[in-house]
């Protein structure tokens, strides 16, 4: 235990004495003063003294009044007064104040001092330990406090933090779901016009500016420029060295240079999952505002580029793609002989425009169906094909003629397309069109042929035309003669008859030779000849059939230089023979025309009869080819009328179909060479 250490002041020096005395023990550290003033100085230069025990009166002073002064110095010290008489007054302001622990009346009994001065230590010592515990726990409560702010500070950081984190977390998703939206709207896009809207459209999501621009390299030296006015054209980096930077090295910049935005941000589009991702495209975003971009709107567009690089790769492969394949198409278009593309079975995969020509109807809707129905109206391959023998070969062919498409000639090639066993898996066909060409050649023959027969026509005619006029002069004699009633008379008769028709033929005949008949030639009108000759027809036998005439004359058609009786017997033959043509009745059809770039005329006669076949149609200008041998055809006609309009440097053509009908032109020149030069 501490010692009890204590300030006895008295100014009478045998009380400090007795009390001295009376404290002198181990137990006890006793300080005295006489004055007031020499007890402060010893309370200051020995804090530790824990009582003070005081005389009321110390001289002038009074002990209650040194007390107050302790009081406000050295709260916790106890004071014990001595006094000689007990004023209550005094008594109870003071302790009331606390400036006064206990009061001991002198003369005062040692072991009752003692005891107060001990309580009044304990008191002190408790007070002591009171402050130091106050102490302790104001210093442990401020680090409590301090503890508390930090913890605080530290909930604060957390919960900003985690605010932080949260807002970073929501910025986060909103960007993962822009640009999730903006991959599958990409996905569905068409072309780059569409994803330049697109990417619009989602970026103004994300970030905010006025107008937006993309740069595409299509390749070195090609750029298109994709923005919300213009949308697609070409476009040339000579005048923006910024984006020529940005292709070659290609980082994102803010820049101040534009000359009409005060903000840009341009962005290279790359493909960051390539091993060596190259820029294929430019994104520049421009705003009004000054500073408008920051490295956030940065971050944000690497996020998004790649998808965007991505489908513009995509969009362009696409349009390289189509732009050859455009390419392959125009120039198969620009074929004028027919090609299609056919699977092993016949189908059409392909077929230029020119099939459009003989099918009549549009390239889409014949693919798919088998080309021999499409081209041929067959219900199964055409024999020649060259398809059939390349199936089998896997080889190219030569070219083989396929008759009768469509009233057309072709010759046709067949080109195999292997797959990797090697196997056909469909073939290019090709078709050249030679039906006007054979038909020069067989009207090459013809004429050939007539002039041949034409020669022999000539001399044999002259040499049977006498014995004939004899035969024909003499039966009628003998007829004349021999009388009706005669027995011998009828057959006299028919040697007349058939020597009549002998000469009618031998009449032809030297008409196809050209040269019995004057060819005194004037100005004639087509219309009036034919006009004059169709009463003829109407004469004929055939002329009840139930036959309906059209007629469709071209006005102020020019006059022509002709013989009117070599045209007459022309169109006699040819309207006698289309009448002939429709036992059942049906539509003559007689039309004339004026060729403007041709300078000539044209008659077309046309029929709904019986046509003629394929391959009859090569023989029909033969003499004496006929059909009509029951009713006694000479098959001279057409070849008569050949002759004639051969003369006039003219031609006669012929379009028929089997049991449809028939039309036979006839062109005739205004002027033949010889007038021309005349
Ligand atoms: N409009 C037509 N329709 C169908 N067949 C025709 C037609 N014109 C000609 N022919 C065919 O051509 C053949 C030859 O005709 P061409 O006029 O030379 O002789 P023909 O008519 O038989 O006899 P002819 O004219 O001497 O009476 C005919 O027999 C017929 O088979
Ligand atoms: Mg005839």
């Amino acid at each position: 235990m501490d010692k009890i250490t204590m300030l006895i002041v008295d100014d009478e020096q045998y009380v400090l004495s007795a009390l001295k005395r009376l404290f002198h023990s181990p137990k006890y550290e006793v300080f005295c003063a006489q004055d007031p003033a020499n007890a402060l100085e010893l309370l200051e230069k020995n804090p530790h003294i824990g009582v003070i025990v005081c005389d009321q009166k110390l001289g002038e002073n009074e002990g209650t009044d040194f007390f107050a002064k302790t009081k406000a110095t050295h709260p916790d010290i106890s004071r014990v007064l001595l006094t000689g008489y007990f004023n209550s007054q005094i008594a109870q302001n003071s302790l009331l104040k606390g400036e006064v622990y206990r009061f001991v009346t002198k003369p005062w009994n040692d072991d009752d001092l003692m005891m107060t001065v001990e309580n009044s230590w304990k008191r002190y010592e408790l007070l002591n330990q009171n402050r130091k515990l106050l102490n302790l726990i104001r210093s442990q409560n401020e680090h409590l406090n301090h503890l508390t702010l930090n913890l605080k500070n530290v909930i604060e950081n957390r919960i900003e933090r985690t605010v932080q984190s949260q807002k970073a977390i929501r910025a986060k998703k909103i960007q993962l779901q822009i640009t999730h939206t903006l991959i599958k709207r990409l996905s569905r896009c068409k072309n780059l016009k569409e994803i330049f809207k697109t990417v619009l459209i989602e970026l103004k999501k994300l970030i905010p500016f006025d107008t937006a621009s993309i740069v595409v390299q299509l390749n070195p030296n090609q750029y298109l420029l994709l923005n919300p006015k213009t949308q697609v054209y070409p476009f040339s980096l000579k005048d923006h060295s910024l984006l020529q930077r940005m292709f070659q090295n290609p980082l994102p910049t803010i820049s101040t240079e534009h000359s009409s935005y005060p903000s840009e941000l341009i962005f290279p589009l790359m493909d960051e999952n390539r091993p060596t991702p190259i820029c294929m495209a430019t994104l520049s975003l421009l705003s009004h505002q000054e500073h408008a971009f920051s490295e956030e709107d940065i971050k944000r567009l690497s996020d998004i580029a790649s998808p965007i690089a991505i489908a513009i790769e995509k969009m362009k492969l696409l349009e390289i793609v189509e732009q050859g394949s455009r390419q392959w198409e125009s120039t198969f278009d620009a074929i004028s002989d027919l090609a299609t593309v056919i699977d092993k079975n016949f189908n059409l995969i392909k077929a230029n425009r020119a099939v459009e020509k003989i099918t009549h109807e549009k390239v889409e809707k014949v693919i798919g169906k088998k080309c021999y129905e499409v081209l041929a109206n067959r219900k199964s391959p055409c024999k020649n094909c060259p398809a059939l023998e390349s199936l089998k070969t896997r080889a190219l062919t030569s070219e083989n003629e396929i008759k009768d498409f469509k009233d057309k000639d072709y010759f046709t090639w067949a080109f195999p397309m292997l797959d990797p066993k090697k196997e056909v898996n469909s073939l290019v066909m090709y078709y050249r069109d030679h039906t006007e060409s054979s038909q020069l050649f067989r009207q090459l023959i013809q004429s050939e042929k007539m002039a041949a027969i034409g020669h022999l026509a000539n001399s044999l005619a002259h040499e049977l035309n006498n014995p004939l006029t004899g035969i024909t002069a003499l039966s009628q004699l003998l007829s004349k003669e021999l009388g009706p009633h005669n027995t011998w008379y009828p057959d006299i008769q028919e040697i007349e008859k058939a020597s009549v028709r002998c000469k009618n033929i031998i009449e032809n005949l030297l008409n196809f030779s050209e040269k019995t008949k004057s060819t005194k030639k004037s100005s004639v009108s087509l219309n009036e000849i034919i006009e004059s000759t169709l009463p003829l027809i109407q004469y004929s036998s055939t002329a009840k059939q139930n036959i309906r005439i059209h007629k469709h004359y071209a006005k102020d058609l020019p006059k022509i230089k002709a013989n009117t009786n070599e045209l007459q017997q022309v169109f006699f033959n040819l309207l006698l023979n289309a009448i002939q043509a429709m036992p059942q009745g049906g539509v003559l059809e007689v039309k004339t025309q004026y060729l403007v770039g041709k300078e000539a005329l044209q008659i077309t006669i046309t029929d709904t009869g019986v046509g003629i076949p394929k391959q009859n149609l090569s023989k029909i200008f033969d003499p004496f080819y006929t059909t009509k041998e029951k009713t006694c055809g000479t098959g001279l006609g057409l070849s008569v009328s050949y002759g004639i309009i051969k003369n006039y440097e003219g031609a006669i053509g012929v379009q028929s179909t089997l049991n449809k009908g028939s039309t036979f032109k006839v062109t005739l020149p205004l002027m033949t060479t010889k007038e021309k030069v005349h």
